[in-house]
């Protein structure tokens, strides 16, 4: 219990010496920082530091680990309109590629899947900034960061985008940074609505930051409100978590119809890169929604599934990612294949095994 304060040798700025809580195991998966493919720039001095973070953990919380086996049965599928969505365009060179993480959902593990495949690209070499859009702040938690003591956050960078600079943490990651949200986003949309160009702002605010990163990862409320459309218009392209359980499909016309609208009135790039089938049980009606939302986005769904790992729920209790807290776990497997499958098609340099 109690605030963990960042080690004096963090203060100094982007790429931080890991500090014993996120110290690489002997047994985590990767290989030190290597590759990276076109889009990776060597010593890019030309912005400041990010700005060191203020750490903290509240409980380290430790269960027991069920062990599922990684099914491959899929049950019956009631037959489905597949919803037609467009792929995403590569990325123009020379800048980030932006992704936002969707589902108006709630707790479908949108918020899980940014920290840990941010974390897992960022220790492969690939520059990474998540941006945090959701008010209750999980991103900040989930990297042991005290967002109570952040000043510049998601806020300023709608608000005010030539502070966005300032608006960078750096986080105990190397080679990832993050934007905090917290509760200074409660209320941005009734701000923003009477403003003008009120749906860039987000894509306004990154706008300085895109030479500087390969990938911008951004996290989003459960809504479909004004901050989630920013992220859209802001976006080359979307990943949509779906949690493998009962209501999972309702709600995704309307994402689907959400994401052509923005693409047809607003942002000509957007486009979906994948469909996640998350906490992922082998019962019967997981298996049969799995094979639900396959036959509702043909060849979009990242196979396998994303197991339900307890050590994956506590990870942020220990405010670590997946691959530091646990990377032998089922979950730290899961979202070890599907960041590298991810790599792939944001055409970044995976290492092969
Ligand atoms: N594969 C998994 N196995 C077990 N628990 C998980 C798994 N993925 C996520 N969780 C847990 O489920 C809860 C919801 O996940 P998460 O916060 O990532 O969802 P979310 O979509 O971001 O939620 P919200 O819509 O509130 O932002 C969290 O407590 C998280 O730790
Ligand atoms: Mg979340």
């Amino acid at each position: 219990m109690g605030l963990m304060e960042r080690p004096a040798e963090w203060q100094g700025g982007s790429k931080p010496p890991p500090t014993p809580n996120f110290a690489p195991s002997p047994s985590r998966v990767f290989e030190p920082p290597l590759l990276l493919g076109a889009m990776m720039r060597d010593g890019d001095n030309s912005i400041p530091d990010a700005q060191p973070a203020p750490m903290v953990i509240d409980v380290e919380f430790e269960e027991q680990e069920v062990q599922i086996p990684q099914s491959t049965e899929f049950g019956q599928a009631e037959i489905r309109e597949p919803l037609d969505l467009p792929r995403a365009a590569p990325t123009p060179d020379g800048r980030a590629r932006i992704v936002t993480v969707i589902n108006q959902k709630g707790g479908v593990a949108k918020t899980t899947t940014v920290i840990n495949v941010a974390a897992h690209l960022a220790i492969q070499g690939v520059k990474v900034l998540v941006v945090d859009c959701d008010s209750q702040g999980n991103c900040a938690t989930g990297f042991g960061i005290d967002k109570s003591r952040i000043r510049y956050g998601t806020r300023t960078l709608m608000l005010a985008p030539e502070d966005a600079i300032r608006a960078r943490h750096a986080t105990g990651v190397e080679n990832l940074h993050l934007i905090v949200a917290d509760r200074q986003l409660v209320g941005i949309e009734e701000e923003l609505i009477s403003q003008l160009g009120r749906e860039r702002r987000l894509a306004e605010g990154l706008e300085a930051l895109l030479p500087h990163y390969d990938l911008i990862l951004i996290d989003t409320p459960p809504s479909l409100g004004l901050v989630s459309i920013n992220a859209l218009v802001a976006s080359d392209s979307v990943v949509i978590p779906v949690q493998t359980e009962y209501f999972a499909l309702e709600g995704l016309a309307l994402l689907a119809s959400t994401i052509r609208e923005i693409r047809h009135r607003l942002n000509p790039r957007l486009g979906v890169d994948a469909v996640l089938l998350t906490m992922h049980a082998p019962t019967l009606l997981n298996g049969q929604v799995a094979a639900q939302v396959r036959e509702t986005f043909p060849d979009l769904v990242v196979d396998p599934p994303i197991r339900r790992n307890i050590r994956l729920a506590e990870a942020p209790s220990h405010g670590t990612p997946i691959h530091i807290h646990a990377p032998k776990s089922a979950g730290g497997q899961d979202y070890l294949n599907l960041s590298n499958a991810l790599m792939k098609v944001w055409g970044f340099g995976v290492k092969d095994e």
